[in-house]
């Protein structure tokens, strides 16, 4: 771990971050010692300071920190936080404050192959995340909503959990972006009230309107996801993954586009078993 350019483990106590999720973070998939997607990781980041007024670091020295941290390590997750810093009367924030970056090293998550193969399993979560404008999109450190869902399930058999806003629309999963296939058309949940704006959703929304496919994004509801062909989650680290059943209800996974599924798999980490064939 690494704290604002040295290597170690404390922070102040009074770290906004700890006091008030006064941050941003990012969480990047790193494959042969490189870490992927990295402009459209620094362009989100860029974005969340400029709606929290926190000064964004410069890109280069993350991608220095960052490269400190992976040394020679092929595959691995690195976590990027940074918080407004110490300080500040209550909520406000102080007038010249110095920021804090945390670089975190993690090893990959281990996920059976098949969640990318077959699918994987997603309950309905009785957790809502509040419409709030202002946040949408921003991937702050106020992460509660999420953690409250995360709890609803013990299962290891079940991967995700779908969250709707506060007004019961389908939006993402607890650490994914949700899609919808019918008719072959793809559509994504907006963004504007509530939710994470994925870079891998971004991703898959580039990707599709380069094929002359583009992703509509539209307001889903539970009729809409009944009467869909095929569901997906999308993040940095999975890159996708085909959804087999949701809230009792089975889909197939064939009507997700084949082309879509082996564009994403070099941007992620995918599973441990197609590095195999990688190397
Ligand atoms: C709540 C939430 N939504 C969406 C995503 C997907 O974002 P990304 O594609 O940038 O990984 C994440 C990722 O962790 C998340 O936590």
């Amino acid at each position: 771990m690494r704290i604002n350019g040295q290597p170690g483990h404390a922070l102040p106590a009074a770290d906004r971050g700890l006091h008030y999720g006064d941050g941003l973070f990012e969480t990047l998939a790193v494959t042969r010692g490189e870490p992927l997607l990295w402009e459209a990781h620094m362009a989100r980041l860029a974005r969340g300071c400029q709606h929290l007024g926190i000064r964004a670091p410069d890109p280069e020295l993350l991608l220095h920190e960052c490269r400190s941290e992976i040394d020679a390590e092929q595959r691995c997750v690195i976590k990027l936080i940074l918080t407004r810093g110490s300080g500040g009367r209550g909520y406000r924030p102080p007038a010249r404050p110095s920021s804090t970056l945390i670089v975190t090293r993690y090893v990959p998550p281990d996920h059976p192959a098949g969640w990318w193969r077959d699918g994987v399993r997603v309950v309905r979560c009785h957790t809502r995340l509040a419409i709030q404008p202002r946040l949408a999109g921003v991937k702050h450190l106020n992460r509660l909503e999420q953690v409250l869902a995360r709890s609803e399930w013990s299962d290891p058999q079940i991967a995700e959990g779908l969250m709707c806003d506060a007004e019961g629309r389908p939006v993402e999963g607890t650490l994914s972006n949700l899609f919808l296939v019918r008719d072959g058309r793809l559509f994504t949940p907006p963004l504007e009230r509530c939710g994470v704006a994925g870079v891998m959703r971004a991703q898959v929304m580039v990707l599709a309107a380069e094929r002359g496919e583009p992703v509509q994004e539209q307001d889903i509801t539970w009729g809409h996801l009944g009467e869909a062909d095929a569901l997906f989650l999308t993040n940095a680290l999975i890159g996708l993954w085909p959804v087999r059943s949701l809230a009792g209800r089975d889909y197939a996974t064939t009507g997700i586009p084949r082309w879509l599924r082996q564009a994403v798999m070099p941007l992620a980490l995918g599973p441990l078993e197609s590095i195999a064939t990688q190397a």
